[in-house]
């Protein structure tokens, strides 16, 4: 059976653009459960740099890795790896993982099997490769200098029953990550930072809530769909990616789909997630770094299974954090500057109950990091850290001797409300961290960050790519103004 779909992406997305879109994924979804193998994806080619279309490719994207190693991945309903042009050389892809249902995770009440219909290829792109395509799929090697980074978290749409949580998935203003996707590519970033929680539709959309109607759910390739590779499309297209694991790609949540297909390393049945005996395993990743010029680079750090409350010996986060900060102390020693990236802040604020109160960081990563790193909590060398999970911008510096902390979290999952500004009389995100500037922004948007005088400058953006804070980072500390 063969089977043709359109899906127009405009320059502006609209409400109906994302209606469009959703039902554009139906199709998709539909099809690929039926056993049609055929899909054509038109794309305006202002947007995207498909055109015309690939057969049976439904994404193609760059992953950077340890080191600064770059990995191609492309997602496919052919039954073989397609063969990638890098500088002129054909190469057949090498099968990442193959199309499979795999075990339920989640809560059994409430949860399913996650079907996986797709087959996932990759490639490694050597160091210095100046151009890489399959078919006619342009793919963005690394970048030999980086002037911009785009920096987003927490995009998914929530569908939660346990919280009865249901975003309207099928209108771009209360979900509005395709406008986000569509707006930061158009900022022809080097680099996107994506730090944590891509995958948000774990409930099914209860019946007659419109705004969440026909939507998949569950830990499967069609939601992994929904809530990445279709919104953010236009971004995957524009250059590599480096992602950082969130609490939402946990083993006993999307763990699965993160190892099939965002995960640096190659892809082990044993670090899977498929079986919850391995969890301890697959739930902990070493960190490494990422070069991002000469005097500057990322340490990005698995922070997934962070708990809540301080850990003891006993538990296993005591067990994996602990060597693993350890690490970090030996990789700050390669660069001058370190920007540290996990998706849990540990030094900054969450939204309390009470609108003039405010929650401190992270308590879990607190507890071992004041261990290994006492008072500071990151080794000296770690100028900033960069997080998401809260679902608002935040940006602050302190009198204390630590380092300046930014909140990325609002690209498009709900928004749960502000945090007071000016803060709470004392409020500190860790105990004798002590703040010297705070900016905040609630409404959804994303930040980049720009290599200015060899030195880097924050910019906090509106969903539409308007401009909202300016942020200068100097000396180590930064600080965010109206423009
Ligand atoms: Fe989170």
């Amino acid at each position: 059976m063969q089977k043709k779909m359109k899906w127009v992406m405009r320059s502006t997305v609209n409400r109906t653009v994302s209606i469009g879109a959703t039902v554009a994924l139906l199709a998709l979804v539909s099809s690929l459960m039926s056993g049609c193998v055929q899909q054509t994806l038109q794309v305006s080619p202002a947007t995207l740099s498909i055109h015309p279309p690939v057969e049976n490719i439904h994404s193609a994207y760059v992953v950077m890795g340890e080191g600064g190693k770059a990995s191609a991945r492309v997602l496919t309903s052919a039954v073989q790896c397609p063969v990638i042009d890098i500088d002129g050389t054909s190469q057949a892809m090498r099968v990442r993982v193959l199309p499979a249902t795999v075990a339920m995770r989640g809560d059994p009440a409430s949860s399913k099997e996650a079907a996986f219909p797709v087959l996932t290829c990759e490639a490694n792109l050597p160091a210095g490769a100046a151009r890489a395509s399959v078919g006619n799929i342009k793919l963005q090697v690394p970048r030999a200098v980086i002037h911009r980074i785009v920096l987003i978290a927490d995009t998914g749409c929530r569908m939660k029953a346990a919280d009865n949580a249901f975003q309207d998935c099928n209108d771009v203003e209360k979900w509005p990550f395709a406008q986000v996707a569509q707006s930061a590519a158009a900022l022809k970033p080097d680099l996107v930072i994506h730090i944590g929680d891509i995958h948000y539709r774990e409930s099914p959309c209860p019946p007659g809530n419109q705004g969440c109607a026909h939507s998949p759910w569950g830990y499967g390739y069609d939601t992994w769909a929904a809530d990445l590779f279709i919104p953010a499309r236009p971004l995957l297209m524009a250059a590599p990616w480096l992602f950082v694991r969130g609490n939402h790609e946990s083993c006993a949540r999307a763990g699965q789909g993160w190892f099939r297909f965002l995960d640096s390393n190659s892809w082990s049945e044993a670090r899977s997630c498929n079986n919850p005996k391995l969890d301890t395993e697959g739930d902990f990743s070493d960190p490494f770094t990422v070069s991002v010029a000469a005097d500057t680079q990322l340490i990005v750090f698995d922070s997934s299974k962070a708990g809540s409350k301080g850990y003891s010996a006993r538990d296993e986060g005591y067990k994996k954090y602990v060597p693993q900060l350890l690490q970090v102390g030996a990789l700050v020693k390669s660069g001058q500057h370190n920007f540290f990236l996990n998706h849990h802040p540990v030094l900054a604020f969450a939204i309390a109950k009470e609108a003039d109160q405010v929650k401190s960081g992270n308590e879990a990563l607190q507890s071992v990091m004041n261990l290994v790193y006492p008072k500071r909590l990151f080794p000296e060398g770690v100028d900033l850290v960069l997080n998401g999970h809260v679902h608002l911008f935040e940006s602050l510096n302190f009198s204390s001797n630590h380092p300046s902390t930014v909140v990325v979290g609002n690209a498009g999952s709900g928004n749960e409300g502000s945090l007071p500004q000016p803060l709470p009389a004392g409020a500190q995100p860790a105990p004798g961290a002590v703040v010297e500037n705070f900016s905040t922004r609630s409404e959804y948007g994303f930040a980049t960050f720009d290599r200015v005088d060899g030195g880097w400058e924050l910019t906090e953006w509106d969903v539409m790519g308007k401009a909202i804070l300016r942020c200068s980072f100097q000396a180590g500390k930064m600080v965010c103004q109206k423009i």
